[in-house]
């Protein structure tokens, strides 16, 4: 007789972008969305009513849907809340014996990273961070094209996120260090890094030398009566042990000519690579370079037939199977490692030298 395929019962914490994580889970065949949880009652029903769940799945405080978990059968959440909170209630939800796919970045801090893998070890939980950058197709067909040897080895990469004018003022928490850790680097710029560097093959980074910016952000909160203490553009040079160096730039506002800037370059020994966004439809494109047949050639990387993988079914799928999640918990601490010393290097003007990982 068939084995019955089981769910992965599965509640959302934070319902901002948060509604995106029900909403991925709820349309997964190996998932049940069974509870969501915020402080906002309104987004609470909004989403309850959205996805059919009782009014007494929906929860103001984690921690009592924690305690709920028996009554719900809850085995695993999505954090996406405010950037603080990721280490409190990874930890918390760890304790709580439940898997975690946490949103990007990490943590405010290696410390924290630190802290929610010591908690997902102690439980023996999947711990994932929601790297959404490297689950978008033009990743994958790079990813592939790199492993089947087309650019041989990469030496330099540069990965950035520009904005022309998109300082997220509204919630006042992205804008307020304590809360989120910094600006567009670890808002954007983590995303950039966090690809480059899994396409780079994860290299361990030495030295971090960054500066970072406050031109346009502080005046614009002013007039909103917000606060603002973080940078409004950063950029960082990252050197690796294998002699590799990627340079990372990212900013919420600046004066550039696209709305959104965004691109991954890669420059091998055999070729390169690019993938970027554009201003008009197909809205982005991943090409390889190479000189292969004797001369300059610009290949378009095809978009595979099977429509790829997202990060939640990921997250569902290593939970499950018990495997390793493909963005994993340690990963996201090597980031959180180096935004750490983007923001030392920014502050003391010296090259950071990274000693442990
Ligand atoms: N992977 C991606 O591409 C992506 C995209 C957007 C946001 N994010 C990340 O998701 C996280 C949330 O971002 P957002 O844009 O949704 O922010 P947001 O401010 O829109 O939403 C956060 C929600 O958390 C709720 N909240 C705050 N404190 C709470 C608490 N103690 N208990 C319960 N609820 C609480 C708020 O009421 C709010 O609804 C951030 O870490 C952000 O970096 C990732």
């Amino acid at each position: 007789m068939a084995k019955k395929k089981r769910a992965l019962h599965v509640g959302v914490i934070g319902l901002g972008i948060g509604r995106w994580h029900a909403s991925n889970f709820d349309e997964s065949r190996r998932c049940k969305l069974v509870a969501v949880c915020d402080q906002n009652e309104r987004l609470r029903t909004i989403t309850c009513d959205k996805h059919g769940l009782p009014a007494d799945s929906g929860y103001g405080d984690y921690r009592r849907m924690f305690a709920d978990a028996k009554r719900t059968g809850l085995e695993a959440v999505s954090i996406a809340l405010p950037n603080k909170l990721h280490a409190p209630v990874t930890v918390a939800a760890m304790k709580a014996g439940l898997h975690v796919l946490c949103e990007k970045p990490m943590s405010t801090s290696a410390a924290g990273a630190r802290r929610m893998i010591e908690a997902a070890k102690a439980a023996r939980k999947t711990l994932m961070i929601n790297f959404s950058s490297r689950f978008e197709w033009e990743s994958w067909a790079i990813k592939r094209a790199i492993e089947a040897g087309k650019i041989g080895d990469i030496y330099f990469a540069r990965s950035i996120w520009h904005r022309r004018r998109g300082v997220p003022i509204g919630s006042q928490w992205f804008t307020t260090k304590s809360m989120s850790g910094g600006g567009p680097i670890i808002d954007l710029g983590v995303h950039r890094l966090d690809l480059a560097m899994w396409l780079m093959g994860n290299p361990k980074p030495v030295t971090v030398s960054a500066s970072t910016f406050a031109v346009f952000g502080p005046d614009i909160a002013k007039k909103q009566g917000k606060t603002y203490d973080v940078e409004d553009l950063g950029c960082a040079l990252i050197r690796f042990d294998n002699g590799a160096t990627l340079i990372l730039e990212a900013s919420w506002a600046a004066n550039i000519q696209m709305a959104d800037e965004i691109a991954t370059h890669l420059y091998g020994d055999k070729g390169g690579m690019v993938y970027r966004n554009l201003s008009d439809e197909p809205w982005s494109e991943a090409i390889l370079f190479d000189e292969s047949r004797g001369g300059p050639r610009d290949t378009p990387l095809a978009k595979p037939a099977k429509a790829t993988l997202s990060s939640f079914q990921e997250f569902v799928n290593a939970c499950l199977d018990g495997r390793e999640p493909i963005a994993t918990a340690q990963q996201g601490l090597d980031v959180q490692v180096i935004l750490d010393a983007i923001y030392k290097s920014a502050a003391t003007g010296k090259e950071v030298r990274l000693t442990t990982m």
